[in-house]
Parts: structure tokens; sequence; C-alpha cells
């Protein structure tokens, strides 16, 4: 089958490489020259694993193109994916100017009935609208356009694993045919297919991505809780995750949730309640548990220190969540931005995001591009994200390099134990000293 993509962001681009993967004919839009010329040399944007080898693969098959122009995109395309960005507005809702400027784009271009996916995390109800634009712009010729709400699951940083063994397809339809096209193009996936109307697919993005970061706000409160109480949020994490109705992931106690979709997408749905005149209570709570979580470090080093003021730290990890450069609402820059208020000097390491983060974070961080050298000299350590690299290095290296040898580890990817052997003074998060 022949697919087409508006929008080459993380979801789009990922959408276009996997649907290539299982045989049929993409071409990927974008509006941005330079991205696509890039694109077409097989450099993918974004840092993700395995998305390189792959897209090079059907590039090469001559399964994948890329391009800025509809019409070209559209043309003969039994479905069109709209997978462009809907960052959040000054008011916290959806902004969704590029998703009607995708639609304006389809209407003017295709030249037959058309199949328009919705893959962009969009508010309920908005699947009418997109209807509604891409007809107006039908409005004098024969065709009609039908839209399927088929809203995307990936984590950054396991996109390719995720799209390829995902738990569910989600179809929203209400035209039949419409869904049943959408069907067969992921066929090949043999993935389970929950097929819906298309508001109850719309609210299943955002019902999920909220569930998500409600049970990490859970765990971070049963961590506040265990620090006072002397247990441990791990075994707890643990323990409760063994029962199938709670499940053992995203129990992963830290210092809160960031990334482009969990604090935009709660924003969203509490905005969306809002606007129906409910209150989503458990929602506002969510969030404060969230911002408060991100304080947790520098409390910690403030109650060991009594002042940072003067004092240098390192910071391991810079991107919201391992394996990705992005820094989009990552906690590190909250983090940061209070050590640098309290007066401390900081130096930061990360494996991938330190070109990004270089555009974000005030020029006193400095950003050093070797872990061992990040240590050097500083008075304590916060372990921000859990990359790998961190989870593989020798602790000692904290007492080696530091000039005290102690560790908050924002992310428990060491044991008390392991610290104890080490030689370190160790703080985590929800377990006891
Ligand atoms: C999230 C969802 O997990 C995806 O299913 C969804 O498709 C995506 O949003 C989206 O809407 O596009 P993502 O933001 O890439 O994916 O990353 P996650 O792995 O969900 O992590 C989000 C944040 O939660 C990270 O900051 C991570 O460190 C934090 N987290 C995650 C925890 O603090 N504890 C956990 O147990 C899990």
């Amino acid at each position: 089958m022949k697919a087409a993509v508006a929008g080459t962001g993380y979801v789009g681009l990922f959408t276009g490489v996997i649907l290539s993967e299982l045989g049929h004919s993409v071409i990927c839009i974008d509006t941005d020259r330079g991205k696509v010329a890039l694109m077409d040399m097989g450099q993918p944007p974004i840092h993700e694993p395995g998305l390189a080898p792959m897209m090079k693969k059907n590039l090469e098959a001559g399964r994948l193109c890329f391009t800025t122009d509809y019409e070209e995109g559209c043309k003969g395309a039994d479905a069109i994916f709209i997978a462009v960005g809907t960052p959040e507005d000054k008011n916290g809702r959806a902004d969704l100017r590029f998703v009607r400027e995708a639609c304006m784009s389809i209407g003017r271009a295709v030249t037959s009935d058309v199949t328009v996916v919705t893959k962009s995390t969009v508010p309920v109800g908005t699947n009418d609208l997109i209807k509604d634009w891409i007809n107006f712009e039908l409005r004098d010729s024969s065709f009609e356009a039908s839209v399927v709400s088929n809203p995307e699951f990936l984590r950054q940083g396991s996109a390719v694993h995720d799209s390829l063994y995902a738990d569910r397809v989600i179809i929203g339809a209400d035209d039949q045919n419409a869904g049943d096209l959408v069907e067969a193009l992921y066929f090949p996936l043999n993935l389970p297919v929950i097929r819906t109307d298309i508001r109850s697919a719309e609210m299943i993005k955002y019902a999920s991505n909220a569930f998500l970061a409600m049970k990490i706000s859970f765990i971070n409160e049963i961590a506040q809780l265990s620090e006072r109480i002397g247990a441990d949020v791990e075994e707890v994490a643990a323990g409760m995750g063994k029962d199938e109705r709670i499940g053992s992931r995203f129990l992963q106690a830290g210092i809160g949730y960031g990334g482009s979709c969990f604090p935009k997408d709660t924003k969203a749905l509490k905005g969306m309640a809002g606007d129906m005149g409910y209150s989503f209570k458990l929602l506002d709570a969510v969030e404060q548990v969230n911002m408060q979580q991100q304080t947790v470090l520098v409390e910690k080093a403030l109650n060991r220190f009594g002042s940072v003021d003067g004092l240098r730290v390192t910071v391991l990890g810079l991107s919201f969540k391992p394996n990705t450069d992005d820094m989009r609402e990552a906690p590190s820059v909250v983090i940061i931005n209070q050590l640098l208020a309290l007066g401390a000097h900081v130096s930061a390491y990360d494996p991938a995001a330190a070109a990004k983060a270089k555009n974000i974070l005030p020029s006193s961080v400095r950003l050093v591009h070797e872990l061992e050298l990040s240590l050097y000299n500083s008075d304590f350590v916060f372990l921000v994200t859990d990359w790998a690299e961190f989870k593989r290095m020798d602790l000692r290296k904290v007492k080696w390099y530091t000039k005290q040898g102690i560790l908050f580890d924002g992310r428990n990817i060491f044991s008390s134990e392991e610290a104890r052997q080490a030689g370190i003074e160790y703080h985590s998060i929800g377990r006891p000293v």
C-alpha cells in the first residue's frame, strides 16, 4: 500500500520508517527543506537507537522517501497520516496550528477521496475538525475525506522496539472502510488491534499518558513517605508490581517525569475537563507531586551541606530520559537552575544531549564532554538521568575524582551496598541511607 506521512518529528518519522519496514511505499512530507535533505541522505534528525539503519535500509530499497511538497506526497496515497506537532499553547492547551495547516495542505493536494489518519496527540473532538478542515478545501471537488484516529504509544529511547512490539494498535473510526484500511496497513505486525469510535480513541491516548504520569507521581509519594518511615521504595515497588492488577512498570521512583508528552498531555486533559465544566482533581495532584519531586535532590543537598553556595556540583545526565538527546521539560533544567540560584557552580555531562542542552541551559553551566572530567574536583554529584553509561560506571570514580566522594542518585541506579563497597557517601530516593 502507499502511505504519506505529514510531519517528520518523532512520531511522524517513526510512522514513516516503520510502515516502510512493513513493506509499504511511504513518502514523508515536511516543510523544513534542510531536514528533508538530510533525511533523504539517511540522516535522522533525532537520536534514537536503531532508527538510522532501518531508515537507510528502506531508503535504499526505494520504499521510503521525503519531500517538502504536499502534492507529490499525497498523490495516489491510500492513507495520509498527520503527525505534526501539537505543542502546548500559553494556556496549557494543545496548539492545533500545525494540524490545521497540514489539513489545508492535504485538502489542496489530494486528487481523489482520501483517508486521513491522525497520529498527532489531539484533544478529544479534534478529528471532527480535521474532517471539516480538509473537506472545506475539497468543497469544489467531488472528493471527500474520512478520518481515523490512530494514536501512538511509542517511548523515546525505545521507539523501534515499541513500534514493532506494541501492546496494541488503537484504531478509532466512524467509517468502517477507513478503519479497515488502517488495520490492513498494520496487518504485518500481527499486533492486537482495538477498534473504537473516534472520540474514544482520542481519549485513550490522553488517559494512558495521564495514568502513567499518575503511577509515577504515586510511587514518588510512596518514596517520600518511605524515607520518613524507614521503608525502601524499591522493595515496595517490586512487591506491588508483582500484583498483575498494578503491574511493575512505571513504578520507578526518581526526580519526577519530564519529556514532551506527560507534562503536556496531563495539562491538556485537565484543560479539556475544565472546558466541560469538570475539575480533574487527581491530575492536579499528579502535577503538584511532580513539581515537588523535581526539587528533591536539591533539598537533600541542602540538608546535607546547609548551603550549596560556592560549592561545585557535577550533574550527570541532562536529557529527560536515557537514549535520547531530548531536553524538553527535562528535570535537569529545573534542578540546575535551582542550584545556580543557590550559588552553586555546575558542571554537567550527558552522553548525547550536550548540544541541545547548550541552547537551553544558562551559559554559566560548564558542559563537559567526558564523564571523568565532569567529576573532577567537584564537591558532590547529582545523578539525574539513568543512562546505561552511568549504570556501568565504576562508583569508585566518584571517590577518586571528586573532593569528598558524595553522590545523590536521583534514579536509584545503585544500591547502598555498592556505594558502601566503593567507599562513597550515597543518597538516593525513598530508601534508607
Ligand atoms: C511517553 C509514553 O510512555 C508513551 O507511551 C507515549 O507514546 C509518549 O509519552 C507520547 O505520548 O508520545 P516518553 O515521554 O517518550 O513516552 O517517555 P517515558 O518512558 O514514558 O518517560 C517519561 C518520563 O517519565 C521520563 O522523564 C522518565 O524518566 C519518567 N519515568 C518513567 C519515571 O520517572 N519513572 C518511571 O517508572 C517511568
